[in-house]
């Protein structure tokens, strides 16, 4: 089966009005992307999401990196997917490692925060992947299943779902996984789905690698055949990111 490409950058809490400008008018909207083949999401910090949208050519498209577990209503400091919705917009990163380590996300809570933003209309980076003591320990293939498990307890439509295999181990550290190693992993998560979902799902859900993809590691890893593009994050916010745009041509 085909499947398109995704490259999502991922600019966690980095970035001034003047730097997203900068980004966005310097390596984003001049970059030729082909974009029948590679869909192209960026998320910025959820205060710069109108900002960046405004500046942003059409064709990339904005994504919030996180979503509340609640509607609307008194909850300070949380986005809800009907507010991200309003903005017009279609995609929100959930479970990112950062939201699960530092900010205590568990599997249920990331599943239950996908299963509300599908039903508002969301469509969902889901983000999981194994720490360094759980790759070291021979035990990664069981945790990736585990928290595939959790999520498609809250998925109610794969086709809204991309799949970000970010091993913790990998994330801003320059040590990304090797080719092989995202390949063994990401082909798992495949035969995973076709396991568990459908045949259908796991022919055609993306699913992407993240950590420490850079200019200089993209193109090997989108050969790999499982691997469906990235999710980016220090690399997104560099000229680097056009290289790695352009891997995907
Ligand atoms: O969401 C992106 C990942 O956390 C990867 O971050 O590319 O800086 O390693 P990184």
């Amino acid at each position: 089966a085909h499947r398109q490409f995704f490259v999502g950058g991922n600019w966690k809490s980095n970035g001034t009005q003047a730097s997203v400008r900068e980004l966005i008018e310097q390596v984003l909207n001049p970059t030729q992307i082909d974009f029948a083949r590679v869909q192209v999401v960026v998320a910025p910090v959820s205060i710069h999401l109108q900002f960046a949208r405004s500046l942003l050519k059409p064709e990339i498209s904005v994504s919030a990196q996180n979503c509340s577990l609640t509607g609307p209503g008194a909850f300070t400091g949380e986005v809800a997917a009907e507010q991200i919705i309003d903005l017009g917009l279609s995609w929100t990163i959930l479970g990112h490692s950062e939201r699960r380590t530092l900010y205590g996300e568990t599997d249920d809570v990331v599943s239950k925060k996908v299963n509300r933003a599908l039903a508002h209309g969301l469509s969902v980076i889901a983000c999981f992947g194994e720490n360094l003591q759980e790759r070291e320990a021979n035990v990664t293939l069981d945790v990736v299943a585990r928290q595939l498990a959790a999520l498609k307890e809250g998925i109610t439509d794969w086709s809204k779902v991309v799949l970000a295999y970010e091993p913790v181990w990998a994330i801003g550290t320059g040590r990304n996984a090797t080719p092989e190693q995202a390949q063994e992993v990401h082909a798992m998560i495949r035969n995973w789905l076709g396991t568990n979902v459908s045949a259908e799902v796991a022919a055609h859900t993306r699913v992407i690698y993240g950590g420490s993809v850079t200019d200089q590691n993209a193109a090997q890893l989108i050969a790999q055949p499982d691997v469906d593009g990235f999710l980016v994050g220090g690399a997104s916010l560099k000229p680097a990111f056009k290289v790695i745009l352009e891997a995907t041509n």
